[in-house]
């Protein structure tokens, strides 16, 4: 029957399939899951078994409960056992001539009315549905890393599914307590297409040398509240599914934006590759990061727009701040490179730049002239005031907007588009990756005009197309739009 899927095979059960099957089997769906060999079956085994025993362990599941999951589950390493499977979800490695293998396989093996459907991170469903001769019956079911805790399904379409499948489809998703998003089959889909250009950017400014590893993933965990920084999240992912995606978006727009760092591709032929081999960018056997310095006092002069309500922080915090000309460091509040400042001082070499970030974070900007215990020095009195600091050097949007604002415009021009609506849009972004706000909020949120301005800033200093304003955003900001919610 249409849409009633009682039986699902899940093939490849290493960290994502594990995930996806154990969604079904937690919706009370009888899971078949396949894998190559017995070890890989073995492995498959005991991600299941982990991650349910992990939620035991936390309460959030009863043994009895465990158990009843684990027995709808019935593993095997023969294709043929999804003979009667409803629905076929594959989640084999980021491979076409394995994807095509393994549906040319399926399309003889399962029943005719059963659905097809692939977990690619991005990889063209269309090309996968021409391999069988049930391209209408095939579609894409995206889900996002944890699989059991991200809340997004993406259900991708192409121009020859059958009518009224992606609903079906999604109306399972649903059923796993998956709020589901359905869009064309275009490479990256919404998630992948705006989250990994910006997981790329923050590898190019490491590459670059703006900010360290740790210094970013603070800063985008703590300034801009996202669950993780871009590099935990990198080993997360996995490094090479991540340039896997990067590669398909780059052969699909040829932008620089989607041409993987070489820091990322490095790491990935020295088989660094994230949690999955011990270590990425973060190392499992890394030694904890020393405790940061002692808060420290100096003689401090405060300049620039909220310098005053910085000096008084500094003073609640027992340091009263000096004329320039006595201080030892000069911190310039502000959202722009300082270094101008820097021929007008009697000392250049004392000024940093300081740009505040939420609640939590100051960036503090070294320029090419600032000492190094200068920078120190203003890095401890960020601590004095309870602040973390990220050291950075004085560029464009320092690290927070510089990562923030392109991600925001690759989002305004998707919708311009016409691929997704915005809703969707801050719907997957907020459910697949656990950001607070999608994209358009964010928007909002920050004041199209700041956003434009940044985006013109990053422009002016780097030059790449890709960081200039969306159009969209330049005619939005031209006609005194404030808000996105006023769009109709
Ligand atoms: N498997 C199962 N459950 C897991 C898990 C895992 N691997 N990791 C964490 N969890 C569960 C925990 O058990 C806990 O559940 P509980 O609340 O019922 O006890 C819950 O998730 C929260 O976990 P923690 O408290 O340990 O950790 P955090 O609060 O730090 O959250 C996180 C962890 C959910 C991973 C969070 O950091 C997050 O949302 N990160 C963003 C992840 C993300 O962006 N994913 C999308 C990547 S893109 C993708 O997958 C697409 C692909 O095509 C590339």
């Amino acid at each position: 029957m249409a849409g009633s899927f009682e039986t699902v095979g899940v093939v490849g059960l290493g960290t994502m399939g594990a995930g996806i099957a154990e969604c079904f089997a937690r919706a009370g769906i009888a899971v078949i899951g396949v894998e190559a060999g017995p070890e890989a079956l073995t492995r498959g085994r005991g991600h299941l078994e982990d991650s349910t025993g992990r939620a035991v362990a936390k309460g959030r599941l009863s043994e009895a409960e465990r158990s009843e999951i684990l027995g709808r589950v019935t593993l095997t390493v023969s294709l043929e056992d999804l003979a009667d499977a409803d629905l076929v979800i594959e989640a084999v490695p980021e491979v076409m001539d394995f994807k095509r293998a393994l549906f040319t396989d399926l399309d003889r093996i399962c029943k005719p009315s059963a659905v097809l459907a692939t977990n690619t991170s991005s990889l063209s469903v269309t090309e996968i549905a021409a391999t069988t001769g049930r391209p209408g019956r095939v579609i894409g079911m995206h889900f996002f890393n944890p699989a059991p805790v991200m809340r997004l399904v993406e259900v991708i379409h192409t121009l020859i599914t059958d009518d009224g499948l992606a609903g079906e489809v999604a109306d399972l998703a649903r059923r796993l307590g998956k709020t589901p998003v359905t869009v064309g089959d275009r490479a990256g889909f919404v998630v992948n297409r705006l989250l990994l250009p910006y997981l790329n950017h923050a590898a190019v400014l490491l590459e670059n040398g703006v900010a360290t590893r740790d210094g970013i993933d603070t800063a985008m965990r703590l300034g801009a509240g996202l669950p993780m920084g871009p590099f935990a999240l990198l080993d997360l992912i996995g490094l090479d599914t991540s340039y896997e995606v990067l590669s398909v978006l780059f052969r699909e727009s040829h932008d620089r934006r989607h041409a993987a760092a070489p820091i990322l591709r490095e790491r990935v032929a020295a088989g660094l590759l994230g949690r999955k081999s011990g270590g990425g960018f973060h190392r499992a056997s890394e030694p904890v990061a020393p405790t940061a310095d002692e808060p420290s006092a100096c003689l401090v002069a405060v300049l620039g727009e909220g310098g005053d309500a910085f000096a008084a922080r500094l003073s609640a915090a027992g340091l009263k701040s000096v004329p320039v000309e006595d201080a030892e460091v000069v911190v310039a509040l502000s959202s722009v490179p300082v270094v101008e400042l820097a021929p007008g001082l009697p000392h250049p070499e004392r000024l940093v730049g300081l740009h505040l970030v939420g609640d939590q974070v100051a960036e503090v900007a070294s320029t090419a002239l600032t000492g190094p215990e200068v920078a120190r020095a203003a890095e401890g009195l960020v601590r004095l005031v309870g602040l973390v600091p990220v050291p950075c050097r004085d560029r464009a949007e320092f690290v927070v907007d510089a990562l923030l604002y392109p991600y925001l415009n690759d989002a305004v021009r998707m919708y311009d588009s016409g691929y997704a609506t915005r809703d969707d849009i801050d719907t997957a972004m907020r459910l697949g990756c656990g950001y607070q706000t999608g994209p358009f909020e964010k928007l909002d949120e920050l004041g199209l005009e700041t956003v434009r301005d940044g985006l013109r800033a990053l422009y002016a200093e780097y030059r790449e197309p890709f960081l200039a304003p969306a159009p969209l955003l330049e005619q939005l900001v031209a006609a005194g739009v404030r808000s996105f919610r006023d769009l109709p």
